[in-house]
């Protein structure tokens, strides 16, 4: 079942230049995205820093303002909510990269638990404190960590806090917006089975947003992959890690690291080696195909027309113009 439907989602902003009548630019972060999410389903964005991520879950938690686009959860266009808000907002929560920077350092942490269990649910007294007892359980806390502060813990237990703070208004979907990148990698493990043990559970759906394509690759069913505002190449997550159809998400992949070097030589002898130059600006973007000015594999009609997506062996498809059937 379809829980969030994303149709041709456009996010622009229009930036002033200089405080005094300096004009101003446009920086086209969302470009026609499409997506959708299953109940129970993990989809994977992955791409370079800039490419829009987090811009697509600001989108979806309305903390920016779609510019053109539809999108619905559970069947209610979210671009449209005004006055209810809070009701789509209690289905919808949000995990961050730091959750140092997401909890408040002077409130302790069954405050900060507690607050949404107060502010929706009327929660109050030692009703409120069991529930924050039983979430800080679900997350692998003790329950004396109610008491203590965000500075007494570690990265990987704060960003456990942060789960439980999302978990307490019991949500169908979390944006979890890079939440292992600050972490190291046994602690991002274990973050990541905790989310999938939650999701088994609960019935979660996650948009898991990435840079590293190897993080996303274990928890996702799906993958798409984004570059300058737009996905490139969207499949389920082993083809796109074993098989992928846009030369981005080759040269995104001969960066991913491989535990044995010789795998590692092989793989990287396979694959053509892509130059690593800088992301172009969304405020000026390439004309035809986006990933036109890095990619090795270039042809005349990829700077002048923009490829559509097309279904690729293995299943999803990718935008590019070696995949049309005349090329
Ligand atoms: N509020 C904003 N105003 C202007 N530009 C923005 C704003 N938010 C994001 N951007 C720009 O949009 C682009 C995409 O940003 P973002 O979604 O944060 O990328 P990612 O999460 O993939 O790193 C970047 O060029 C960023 O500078
Ligand atoms: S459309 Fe052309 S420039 Fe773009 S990825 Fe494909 S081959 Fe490269
Ligand atoms: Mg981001």
């Amino acid at each position: 079942m379809t829980l969030l439907d994303v149709e041709n989602l456009d996010v622009h902003f229009r930036v002033k230049r200089g405080l005094f009548g300096g004009g101003s630019y446009t920086v086209r972060a969302v470009n026609d995205v499409s997506f959708t999410i299953d109940a129970g389903e993990t989809l994977g964005i992955v791409g370079e820093s800039g490419s829009g991520k987090s811009t697509v879950g600001r989108a979806l938690l309305r903390l920016v303002d779609a510019t053109a686009g539809r999108i619905q959860l559970d069947g209610k266009e979210v671009t449209q909510l005004t006055g209810r808000m809070l009701d789509f907002r209690r289905d919808l929560q949000v995990i961050f990269q730091d959750p140092y920077s997401s909890l408040n350092p002077s409130m302790v942490i069954g405050a900060t638990i507690g607050e949404p269990l107060g502010l929706h649910q009327g929660l109050t007294g030692a009703d409120r404190e069991r529930r924050v007892a039983e979430l800080l359980d679900q997350v692998g806390l003790p329950a004396d960590a109610a008491s203590r502060y965000p500075s007494e813990f570690s990265g990987g237990q704060r960003q456990r806090i942060a789960i439980a703070r999302a978990l307490a208004l019991e949500p169908r979907l979390i944006i979890c917006d890079e939440p292992v990148s600050a972490l190291d990698v046994s602690t991002q493990s274990q973050v990541i089975n905790l989310l999938e043990e939650l999701q088994e559970r609960f019935g979660l759906s996650y948009l898991f947003i990435a840079h590293d394509l190897a993080v996303v690759r274990h928890i996702s069913s799906r993958i798409g992959v984004m570059y300058l505002g737009r996905i490139l190449e969207m499949g389920p997550a082993d083809r796109v890690y074993d098989a992928p159809a846009h030369p981005y998400t080759e040269m995104l992949l001969t960066a991913v690291p491989v535990a044995d070097p010789v795998a590692q030589r092989e793989r990287k002898a396979k694959r053509r080696t892509l130059p690593v130059t800088e992301l172009p600006s969304p405020t000026n973007p390439p004309g035809g195909c986006p990933f036109h000015g890095r990619c090795p594999l270039v042809m005349d009609v990829c700077r002048t027309t923009l490829p559509e997506p097309r279904p690729v062996a293995g299943g999803g498809w990718a935008a590019c113009h070696r995949h049309d059937t005349n090329a």
